[in-house]
């Protein structure tokens, strides 16, 4: 059977669309605009297409998108007192920092300042609490796109084994909160595996699905792959390429080429999990506006 290849910019466009009609229904019937900031800090370039892309999808979907561009070299304080007037206003029900900050400021202080009503980030303990507790309102985007890429394209969950290599905040942990879960698009035996995890290969090998968030181009090959598992790349590294013109690549933490001749379905990168990362923040705005306006 040919492997699929799990298309989530065609997923997410869909997703997209669904909420755009949800925006507009909302708006007419409450007369407010759900609003999403993002607080970028410093120039990293590649956090900077992310932040853009995040405002863009916001305004395309009919919502408020507003960017707050900070020098590397702003203060904590000042930082804080940025997030404090963003938790007071009324034109915005989502707030998002974008990850990671200079090292002089604390990014749990930060992330513990954001109104946990309006951390559609899904990353303040509150919200992290209740995913751990099984009664989640803000998942972090990432895990909740790749719940949902899963859902959409038909591969149940229930009682399978899924091998998460990774463990950080915003994906692998929640991630495997989610997919424990006691619900639908959950139920799966779930196996978080990171730097110190031994013989990877061993579980992997088990695993009905493997998602793959550590960071490390190619790591995840053939023989680590069970024959027909789906396979979800999270990775988005950057690789030397004279071939392209901005002099990189991306690609993802599995050896595509390969994988995808012994897997049943694959995600790509760029055009898997990613695109679903925006479509899911968008949803979590919406979802704020809605509690914020209830
Ligand atoms: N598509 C998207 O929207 C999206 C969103 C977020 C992140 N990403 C990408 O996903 C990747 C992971 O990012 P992240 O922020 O989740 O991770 P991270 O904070 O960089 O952490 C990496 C994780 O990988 C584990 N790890 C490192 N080497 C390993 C090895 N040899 N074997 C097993 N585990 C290993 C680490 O284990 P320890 O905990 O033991 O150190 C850690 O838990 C990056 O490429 C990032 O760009 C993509």
């Amino acid at each position: 059977m040919e492997t699929k290849i799990i298309d989530g910019k065609k997923i997410s466009e869909e997703i997209k669309l669904e909420i755009a009609n949800d925006t507009k229904s909302f708006q007419n019937k409450f007369l407010v605009k759900p609003g999403l900031a993002v607080v970028l800090v410093g120039n990293d370039p590649a956090s900077s297409v992310y932040v853009r892309n995040k405002e863009k999808s916001a305004i395309d979907s009919g919502m408020r998108g507003k960017t707050i561009n900070l020098p590397s070299t702003v203060s904590e304080q000042d930082l804080l007192n940025i997030i404090e007037n963003l938790n007071l206003s009324n034109e915005i029900h989502g707030i998002l920092v974008q990850l990671p900050l200079p090292s002089h400021i604390s990014q749990e202080k930060i992330v513990e300042k954001i109104n946990p009503i309006k951390d559609v980030d899904g990353l303040h303990p509150f919200n992290s609490g209740l995913l751990s507790a099984g009664t989640p309102r803000f998942i972090p985007a990432t895990p909740a796109g790749i719940r949902e890429l899963l859902i959409r394209s038909d591969f149940d969950t229930d009682g399978k084994h899924v091998a998460i290599l990774g463990r950080s905040n915003i994906v692998g942990r929640p991630l495997a909160n989610l997919l424990s879960m006691k619900s639908n698009g959950g139920n799966a035996t779930v196996s978080l595996c990171h730097s110190r995890t031994n013989n990877l290969k061993d579980i992997t090998q088990m695993a009905d699905i493997i998602v793959a968030a550590i960071g490390i181009p190619n790591f995840v090959t053939q023989e680590m792959v069970k024959e027909n598992a789906v396979v979800i790349d999270v990775g988005i590294n950057r690789v030397e390429s004279s071939l392209h013109k901005r002099g990189y690549r991306l690609v993802g933490d599995v050896e595509f080429e390969t994988v995808k001749l012994k897997c049943k379905a694959i995600t790509p990168v760029p055009g898997g999990v990613g695109p679903m990362t925006i479509a899911m923040l968008l949803s979590n705005t919406l979802q704020a506006a809605k509690l914020q306006c209830a």
